[in-house]
């Protein structure tokens, strides 16, 4: 197996749980995805680390479906990877909602981080 082959399984069988959890009616995986592994470059609380902040007052320049189209294909010659491979449609318009609103980054929706 080529390591290029041992890489792609590694992404899906890491990956696939929590991407077929997200599926479900809740979308608390969907959001504890979006904290932790976009949360690994762009902060715990989305306030920036090696990618920018992700709140919605960094991102008022830039409509959801902009945002959406960000995360689909990534931004190229950056650290920010596409995601089109391992997010649905639907997931990528509901995480770019939700960084418009903040609704990540509130309390009363992580009561964990509000601690
Ligand atoms: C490996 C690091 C990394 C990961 C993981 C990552 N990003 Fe990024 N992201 C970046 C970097 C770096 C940029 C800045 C690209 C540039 O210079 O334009 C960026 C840019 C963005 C932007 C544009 C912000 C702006 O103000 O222009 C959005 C939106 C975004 N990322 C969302 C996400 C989402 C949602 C996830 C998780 C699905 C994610 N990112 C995961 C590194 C990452």
């Amino acid at each position: 197996m080529g390591e290029w082959n041992k890489r792609f399984w590694f992404g899906v069988f890491a990956l696939l749980p929590t991407v077929l959890w997200a599926e479900g009616s809740d979308y608390t995986e969907l959001q504890n995805f979006v904290i932790q592994d976009c949360g690994s470059c762009h902060g715990l609380t989305l306030k920036g680390g090696l990618g920018p902040a992700l709140r919605p007052g960094n991102l008022e320049a830039l409509p959801a479906a902009a945002i959406a189209a960000i995360i689909r294909e990534g931004v190229p010659g950056t650290a920010m990877p596409p995601w089109k491979a391992l997010l649905t449609d639907h997931e990528i318009r509901w995480i770019s909602e939700q960084l418009k609103s903040g609704a990540l980054i509130t309390p009363q929706s992580r009561p964990e981080v509000a601690q």
